[in-house]
């Protein structure tokens, strides 16, 4: 059996006649960008995040880059993140001219940890007047944690440390729109909980566009403003640059097609979190545990529907290579997310970080494997991938 490592062909077969008929809406009305589709999508994802401001940008690599940018982060600062995540999480903070600095993760989850961003801040830091300092003379701007793989990092934590050290807080939610963190007595929605939150919808994200596009969402006004002035190139009257911005808009072909399947997100992540679910219970049931470690759900009895959106599922064994060759040999598809930490990627060499600095994200790295999942996966394709890593381990 042919197990894809994700399969978009039966969501668009329920929604063709209604994408192809809010495409050809766009085409008729000649209007491509910053036009009526955008202003309903950014007002609906919006309401859906549970933000006041969303502002629609080109992808959720631009999303990151724009709010660098909007908040003038650049030569001379420093900005804490995670060092196991999509390169986009780190490369943003390098391409605006500030250096990433990279922490360890939590090897449950896989999210920046709380302890190790403490012990870095205790050891390495100084506290001045305005902020925190790092051993390298740079202040440190912002904090961006990553809830990978569709699971919200600890929220509270991380809140917690930016308030304390007066670090500005930049949700990476590209794997997580509308994955819940129990904060208090309301729950809080990735993305809203800091100062500002990215998402992606790349094709193969829980909310897929038709090519790339992304989102920012945010609760001051002044800074939604300045976003939405940052992402057409700092321009606010026109072709007058009031500073350094990009293109980064999201077109109305795109908002037209998210337009659309906004509503089902909320069913798709369900769905993703029953095959998930199905996984985590047959391997359980196959005594796999003690082979593979199956992914946590930290937050699972918090109430929250959304604790977990399951964008991956990820499993980990120290015989992942050939665990994987295994699988492929059976045309089961599997990934790799991601195979070099952070610190390990050759264009931060010059960061000096070295083997053995991280080792819960050297190990992630190692050892992750993400296995088929997505709304619609037959139960049945899912038992044959149990089976055929049950006869692995056999
Ligand atoms: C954690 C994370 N951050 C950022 C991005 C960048 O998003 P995009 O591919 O839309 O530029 C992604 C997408 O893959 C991601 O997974």
């Amino acid at each position: 059996m042919r197990v894809p490592l994700l399969d978009l062909s039966e969501q668009y077969r329920a929604l063709s006649k209604e994408v192809e008929a809010a495409t050809r809406e766009v085409l008729s009305s000649q209007r491509f960008i910053l036009g009526p589709k955008l202003a309903e999508f950014e007002k609906a994802a919006a309401e859906y995040c549970g933000a006041p401001h969303a502002i629609g940008v080109s992808s959720g690599t631009d999303a990151l880059l724009a709010v660098l940018m909007a908040l003038e982060i650049g030569i001379g600062d420093a900005v804490i993140t995670t060092d196991y995540s999509f390169f986009a999480t780190g490369g943003c903070i390098a391409r605006v001219g500030a250096t990433p600095v990279f922490i360890d993760i939590d090897p449950d989850t896989y999210n920046i940890s709380a302890t190790a961003l403490r012990r870095y801040i205790d050891k390495n830091c100084h506290v001045v007047e305005h902020g925190l300092v790092n051993e390298n003379h740079q202040l440190i701007r912002a904090l961006v944690p990553a809830h990978l793989f569709g699971l919200c990092c600890d929220m509270s934590e991380m809140l917690a440390i930016s308030r304390e050290h007066n670090l500005i807080l930049i949700e990476d939610a590209a794997q997580a729109i509308g994955a819940e963190f129990p904060l208090g007595r309301a729950p809080g929605r990735a993305g809203t909980m800091g100062d500002a939150g990215c998402f992606s919808f790349y094709p193969s994200k829980n909310l897929g566009a038709a090519g790339d596009a992304g989102l920012v969402v945010c609760r001051n006004e002044q800074f939604a403003k300045r976003l939405r002035v940052c992402r057409q190139h700092g321009m606010e009257a026109r072709y007058q640059h009031q500073f350094i911005g990009g293109n980064f808009r999201l077109d109305e072909l795109q908002a037209a097609i998210l337009n659309v399947k906004l509503p089902r997100l909320d069913g798709w992540s369900a769905a993703r979190r029953e095959a998930a679910q199905f996984y985590t219970e047959e391997f359980k049931r196959a005594g796999l545990e003690k082979n593979i470690k199956l992914p946590v759900e930290p937050y699972a009895q918090s109430g929250l529907r959304n604790h977990h959106i399951y964008h991956q599922y990820v499993i980990r064994s120290p015989r992942r290579d050939a665990l994987r060759e295994h699988l492929g040999k059976r045309e089961i598809e599997t990934a790799i997310y991601y195979p070099l930490a952070l610190h390990e990627q050759p264009c931060f060499e010059y960061l000096g970080y070295k083997v053995g600095d991280f080792p819960a994200a050297e190990r992630a790295a190692r050892e992750s494997l993400a296995l088929p999942i997505y709304p619609e996966i037959p139960r049945e394709a899912q038992q044959y991938v149990v089976n055929c890593i049950a006869k692995f381990f056999g």
